[in-house]
C-alpha cells in the first residue's frame, strides 16, 4: 500500500487532504491525474449501467435530505458501531476491530521491555493476551458504547434541535424517496432501475489504509426495483434478478482490467445481514491490506419503500396493471465505492517489470480507464519544426482524447513516465517526420506510436493518425492495428 500511496502522491494522483496543516487521515484529494481517473470510472459505470440498460435510469439527489428520512430509513436508530475508548491517551477504536490490530505490551517477563505484538495473538514472553490499550499499552478501555457514524449537521442559520440535519451516509435514500417521481415521470414499467452516483459520509471510528475507509467519499448505486408477485422459472423474480445483478457486477470489474483472481464472491452470514437485507454478497478485492469489501449486492426487499410510505404518508406503490393490484416492489441494491473500486484498478494495474536490465513501473489501465490517452513526445526540443509538429499533433488529439504533450526530459524517461501514470500511447515526432528544410530535404510526415504494455513501436502517416486511435482507443486491439503498419526503430 505504501508504494501506491507515493506514486499516487509523486504523479498527482491523490493528495492528504489538507496536507499542509498536517492532513486529517480521514479524507483524500484527487490531483490532475486522479480526477481523470476517477471520473473515467464513474463514466464507464454510468455508460454500462444506465446508458447501455433499456430498463435504467438516473437520478441525482441532494446530500442535504429532509431529517425524517433517517427515521425511517433506520439510520437514526442503527446506523452505530460499537465504540471503546483508552482512558491513558484518549485513543477511540471500533470494538469489533480491537483484536484486528497489532499491540504495545511493557512485558513483565523482560523487566517492562516494550514490544510490538502481531494482532491476536500472546506476547511470546510471557504468554498473556492483549487486555489494555493496543496503541499505548498503558490505559484500560471503557465498555462498548453505541456511535452513530452519521455526521451531523443544522439546516438555516439557528443551530437549534429543530435545525439538525445529517449529511446522507448512503445515496441509496435519495432514491427511494423519489421512487415516485421517477415512476410518474418517466412511465416505467417493472422491473426497472434507478441509479445516482455521489458523495456520502460516514464519521466511521476507524477511517485508513489509504482511500479504502474514510470519512467523505463517493458511492456509485443502483436501485434496481422488482415486481415481488412475479416469478421467473418458477422462482421470485427478485431472487432471479439478485444472481443476474451479482454476475453483472463481478463480470464489470473484469471487463475493466481487474484479474478474476483478484476478485470473489462472499455471501452474508444470517446474523450479518443488515437489518433491511433477504440476501447479501459482497464482491471482494484482494485489496494490499487482504481481502476486503469492494461492493455489496443486497436484496433489501420491500423495506425502505414501505418505511418512507409509513413515514411520510404517501404512497410508495406500483400498480400492477395485469393483477389489477398495487404492488411494494423489491428492491436489489448494487452499492459500490467509486473511490474503492479505484483503489482496486489502481493496485490491480500496478506492475514492476525488468526491461533490458532496467526497472519499469508500469500502470496497466484498461484504455478507457487511463487518465491520459495519449502522449505526444518530440524527440528533439531544439528543432521548432519538431515542437511544432508535436504542439499541433497534440492540439489536434485532444479535441477527441486527453493527450498531453511533454518535452521535459529524454525519450526513453519521457516513455517511463508515462509508463508510470498508465498512458497507453505515445506518439514521437522526430527529424523523419519533419525533415531538414535547411537541406531542402522533406519529412515522411510519419509519426512513431508506442503502445505501453508490449512497449512496440510502428510508424504511421500523422494523416492517419486519427482513423488509427478511433480503432485502439475503441475496442481494436493493438495486434490487429500493429498489422498493417512497418515497425519503428525502438
Ligand atoms: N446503500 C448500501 C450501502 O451503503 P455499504 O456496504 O455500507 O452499503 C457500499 O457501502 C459501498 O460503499 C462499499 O462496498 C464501499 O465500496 C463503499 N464505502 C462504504 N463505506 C466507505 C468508506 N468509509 N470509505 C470508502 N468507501 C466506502
Amino acid at each position: 500500500m505504501d508504494v501506491l500511496v507515493s506514486l499516487c502522491k509523486r504523479r498527482g494522483f491523490i493528495f492528504q487532504s489538507s496536507e499542509i496543516y498536517g492532513g486529517t487521515g480521514a479524507a483524500w484529494d484527487y490531483g490532475p491525474l486522479g480526477v481523470e481517473l476517477k471520473n473515467n470510472i464513474k463514466r464507464v459505470w454510468w455508460r454500462d449501467n444506465i446508458h447501455l440498460r433499456p430498463d435504467m435510469v438516473g437520478l441525482d439527489a441532494s446530500i442535504l435530505m429532509h431529517p425524517q428520512v433517517w427515521k425511517a430509513s433506520g439510520h437514526l436508530d442503527h446506523f452505530t458501531d460499537p465504540m471503546v475508548d483508552c482512558k491513558a491517551c484518549q485513543h477511540r477504536f471500533r470494538a469489533d476491530k480491537v483484536e484486528e490490530q497489532s499491540w504495545i505490551h511493557y512485558c513483565p517477563a523482560t523487566k517492562g521491555n516494550k514490544f510490538e505484538v502481531p494482532a491476536g495473538e500472546p506476547c511470546k514472553h510471557c504468554n498473556v493476551r492483549r487486555s489494555l490499550c493496543p496503541d499505548c499499552g498503558k490505559g484500560e478501555l471503557t465498555t462498548p458504547r453505541q456511535f452513530n457514524l452519521m455526521f451531523k449537521t443544522f439546516m438555516g442559520p439557528v443551530e437549534e434541535d429543530a435545525a439538525v440535519t445529517y449529511l446522507r451516509p448512503e445515496t441509496a435514500q435519495g432514491i427511494f424517496v423519489n421512487f415516485d417521481n421517477v415512476l410518474q415521470s418517466m412511465r416505467l414499467k417493472l422491473p426497472f432501475g434507478i441509479a445516482q452516483i455521489g458523495k456520502a459520509f460516514r464519521n466511521e471510528i476507524t477511517p485508513g489504509n489509504f482511500i479504502f475507509r474514510t470519512r467523505e467519499f463517493e458511492q456509485m448505486e443502483i436501485e434496481f426495483f422488482v415486481n415481488p408477485l412475479e416469478t421467473i422459472d418458477g422462482r421470485p423474480a427478485d431472487e432471479v434478478w439478485h444472481e443476474r445483478w451479482i454476475e453483472s457486477r463481478f463480470a464489470w470489474y473484469q471487463r475493466y482490467g481487474m484479474r478474476r483472481e483478484n476478485l470473489r464472491i462472499r455471501e452474508h452470514e444470517k446474523d450479518e445481514l443488515a437489518h433491511y437485507a433477504k440476501r447479501t454478497v459482497d464482491i471482494e478485492y484482494q485489496f494490499p491490506i487482504g481481502w476486503s469489501e469492494l461492493e455489496g449486492v443486497a436484496n433489501r426487499t420491500d423495506f425502505d419503500l414501505k418505511q418512507h410510505a409509513q413515514f411520510s404518508g404517501k404512497s410508495l406503490t406500483y400498480f400492477d396493471e395485469d393483477r389489477k393490484q398495487h404492488v411494494v416492489p423489491y428492491v436489489i441494491e448494487p452499492s459500490a465505492g467509486a473511490d474503492r473500486s479505484l483503489l482496486a484498478f489502481l493496485a490491480d494495474a500496478y506492475r514492476e517489470e525488468e526491461v533490458r536490465g532496467d526497472r519499469r513501473v508500469v500502470l496497466r489501465f484498461h484504455p478507457d480507464l487511463a487518465p491520459v490517452k495519449i502522449a505526444v513526445l518530440p524527440l528533439l526540443k531544439k528543432r521548432p519544426e519538431i515542437v511544432t509538429t508535436a504542439h499541433d499533433l497534440r492540439a489536434t488529439l485532444a479535441r477527441r482524447w486527453v493527450t498531453v504533450y511533454d518535452d521535459t526530459a529524454a525519450i526513453g524517461r519521457l516513455y517511463r513516465r508515462q509508463d508510470e501514470v498508465g498512458t497507453p500511447y505515445c506518439v514521437t515526432v522526430d527529424v523523419q517526420t519533419v525533415g531538414d528544410s535547411a537541406k531542402g530535404e522533406p519529412g515522411d510526415r510519419c509519426v512513431t506510436i508506442r503502445e505501453r504494455d508490449s512497449m512496440e513501436q510502428i510508424r504511421v502517416p500523422i494523416a492517419e493518425l486519427q482513423g488509427i486511435f478511433e480503432r485502439l482507443l475503441g475496442d481494436g486491439a493493438w495486434a490487429d492495428v500493429a498489422r498493417s503498419y512497418p515497425p519503428a526503430r525502438g
